[in-house]
């Protein structure tokens, strides 16, 4: 039998041998020159684990890689004769495919993915579409009175660029939209912009591996253009379809109607008849702005909200309905950049540190419910009978709180009326409410939010099915099915930003995208580098994901007997609008993508996982004088803790 056995030991650059079971373990113990590294060896299962290059080798001009093959045979080769689909791709494994990716939205998720998609994958072939004529996406298109920030702005930047100068500690919408518009600027990631074009349509080539993308230019030449992308990323954002009630007679209404994420700037609201619909969060801020001047606001609110106090952290100050302006000592410190980085660390962490209250009969929860209810009375004292009326009987955080400074003051003038009996139906000159009592208003304010089902308003087309109508309470899935917040399984290279699952509670919202990014980034690097037609999550892990969820969930307020975008409006449904874990928690497990859970077809035709392999070169080993040693570093240059794991030194 040991005469049979065959071990192929193959030496780099085409040196072989072909020995016996016994030449092989005389050959290991002999060539490294009586040193017992291949001692006890009894069979030849305990040769083929080692791989290691052989040391010591004399008469040799390099060192030989050696593997071994064992095969029970007595032919001159132990390779199959027959043919298989297979054949070596010829190329060096490291020759990346180009892949044309698309992401749709050019909010601060397209920005942040413009600036380090690039970065982490040098030469990628990216697009980003937007409807609008510029970057900015919430902060481009909110422009009503009283639109602003209500984080710091410290907390509300990108970590890889950060603004010294804010002038305002809860910066009003303009200057958000200038501070992101200039880190696209800075980035480079206008050469990408697909300005005022919208994707229309989107449906899954089996067959070539790609997405049909059909998109309107919204310029006013309604041209439509098909284009086809490797890969699809969504980053449209979850309030960016913002919706008018359809209430019965809302067409017959002869007044000024518009959402208040689409202002009408050209109307003069001094001394008018004002009905406001909505104390989202959008409604609290409005309200304030309004009030003064026209001559009565109906404010229509049929649920009531809790009023946080400020969201203040570190050094911050109280969130005013006033400006919280930086002194001029200030900003000339925050030039320091280390007593500025001490500056953020402190505000930063407090946002980090808010999931406790998230959890249903939590100590921080019903500390909030304590506070914010006496903050609340005392903020209505001028007129005590409200106290009732405001007062939610759901958790703190089930929706998401405001600060909304001025709002509950703004409640107690006379000239709001704050209704709480819900709309019937639009008149020509106003709103009929349930008792059947219809008031008069000039203009009628919607701040009624967005389609929060996180259904995309577009269809998006794979394997007969359409998200759109998919993910809707009546669809197929009835929720946004995902793994992860990322995809979706049977939607396969199909990749969402700020999607449905994408933040947690805590932390902050760049924080989160810069994350989210770069676990994209992994992915697309996979793609790319290791000849990847298809990826989409198994259905077993998104399953298993929503399982998780589903245990989750119930623990924490968000699923109390509320209506939010969380829950997509439906008290009881579904969560899917937060992460199922704290801010860190969902860094933590987006750090490093479990590769196990998705599932591949590959660009070669025989399915061979390895055929990127390719000719067994790497790229820089044929380039000549090409950088070999980028692992080299001076010792006090390395940190042992990422030693051998990057990408880029490999
Ligand atoms: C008024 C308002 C105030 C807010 N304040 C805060 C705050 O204080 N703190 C906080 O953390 N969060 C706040 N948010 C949430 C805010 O939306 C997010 O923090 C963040 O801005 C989302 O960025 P995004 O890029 O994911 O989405 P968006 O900013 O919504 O951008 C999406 C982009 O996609 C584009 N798009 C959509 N559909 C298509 C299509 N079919 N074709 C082409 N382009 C398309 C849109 O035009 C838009 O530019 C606020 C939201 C609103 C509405
Ligand atoms: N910086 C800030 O302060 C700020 C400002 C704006 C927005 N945001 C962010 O954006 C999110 C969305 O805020 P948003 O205010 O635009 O939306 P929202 O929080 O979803 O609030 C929508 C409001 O409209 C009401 N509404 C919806 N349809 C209605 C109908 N048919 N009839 C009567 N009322 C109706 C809702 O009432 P019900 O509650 O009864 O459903 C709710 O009060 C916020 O949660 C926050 O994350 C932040």
């Amino acid at each position: 039998m040991q005469n049979t056995l065959h071990d192929l030991i193959v030496f780099s650059r085409g040196w072989s041998l072909h020995l016996t079971t016994e030449d092989a373990l005389a050959f290991f113990t002999h060539t490294t020159n009586g040193t017992p590294e291949v001692s006890g060896l009894s069979s030849l299962s305990d040769i083929k684990h080692i791989s290691e290059p052989v040391k010591g080798l004399s008469g040799l001009d390099r060192t030989p890689i050696v593997t071994l093959k064992s095969s029970i045979s007595g032919s001159e080769s132990d390779y199959p004769t027959e043919q298989t689909p297979f054949t070596l791709e010829e190329h060096p494994v490291d020759e990346v495919r180009s892949i044309k990716v698309g992401i749709i939205g050019a909010g601060i998720a397209g920005i942040t993915a413009g600036v380090l998609l690039p970065a982490k994958l040098p030469g990628l072939d990216l697009r980003i579409y937007d409807k609008n004529s510029d970057v900015g996406g919430t902060w481009f298109e909110n422009t009503y009175p009283g639109v602003r920030c209500d984080i710091p702005a410290h907390v509300y930047q990108s970590g890889f660029a950060p603004n010294t100068q804010w002038t305002e500690e809860f910066a009003q919408g303009a200057e958000i939209r200038d501070y992101w518009q200039g880190v696209a600027r800075k980035h480079n990631v206008y050469q990408y912009l697909r300005p005022q074009q919208q994707v229309q349509r989107a449906e899954w080539l089996a067959d070539e591996g790609k997405w049909k993308i059909a998109i309107e230019h919204v310029d006013g030449s309604n041209k439509v253009y098909e284009e086809k992308l490797d890969v699809f990323i969504n980053a449209i954002g979850h309030f960016n379809a913002w919706k008018l009630p359809d209430y019965p007679g809302i067409n017959d209404y002869k007044g000024t109607l518009f959402h208040s994420s689409n202002w009408n700037h050209n109307l003069n609201l001094q001394g008018k008849r004002i009905a406001l619909i909505g104390n989202g969060a959008s409604g609290l801020q409005v309200l304030p702005s309004i009030q003064p001047i026209a001559s009565h606001v109906d404010h229509y609110a049929r649920n009531p909200t809790w009023i946080a106090e400020s969201f203040s952290s570190g050094n911050v100050g109280v969130r005013r309905l006033e400006p919280n302006l930086f002194s001029e000592s200030q900003l000339e410190s925050f030039k320091d950049p280390q007593a500025y980085l001490e500056y953020r660390k402190g505000v930063e962490k407090g946002y980090f540190q808010r999931f406790g209250a998230i959890f249903k009969d939590s100590p921080e929860n019903r500390t909030l419910h304590g506070k914010w209810t006496d903050l609340m009375l005392q903020r209505v004292s001028d007129k005590p009978e409200l106290g009732d009326k405001i007062l939610p009987d759901f958790p703190p955080n089930c929706r998401r709180p405001t600060p909304g400074p001025g709002y509950l003051e703004a409640l107690t003038k006379d000239n709001v009326s704050y209704i709480r009996t819900r709309i019937q139906r639009f008149t020509e000159k106003g709103i009929v409410t349930e008792d059947g009592v219809e008031r008069e208003a000039d203009i009628i304010i919607c701040s009624t939010g967005a389609n929060v089902d996180h259904a995309p308003p577009f269809s998006i087309i794979a394997n007969g099915i359409d998200l759109k109508s998919a993910w809707k309470k009546d669809g197929v899935f009835g929720f946004p099915y995902s793994y992860l917040g990322f995809a979706t399984p049977g939607f396969p290279n199909l990749l969402w930003l700020g999607g449905p699952y994408s933040s947690g509670h805590s932390g902050t919202v760049p924080n989160s995208l810069e994350n989210q990014v770069t676990y994209i980034a992994k992915v697309l690097r996979k793609i790319r580098t290791q000849g990847i037609k298809a990826i989409a999550p198994s259905k077993q892990a998104a399953d298993d994901f929503v399982e998780y969820c589903d245990q989750f969930y119930p623990r924490t307020v968000w699923s109390a007997n509320c209506s939010s975008w969380y829950n997509g409006g439906r008290p009881g449904a579904r969560i899917h609008g937060l992460f199922p874990g704290s801010a860190s928690h969902a860094n933590y497990i987006r750090r490093d993508p479990r590769w196990e859970d998705w599932e591949y077809t590959y660009i070669n035709p025989s399915g061979n996982r390895f055929a990127y392999f390719g000719n067994g070169w790497t790229l820089k080993e044929l380039t000549p004088d090409a950088y070999l040693t980028p692992h080299l570093r001076l010792p006090e240059e390395i940190d042992l803790k990422s030693y051998m794991e990057g990408w880029s030194d490999v």
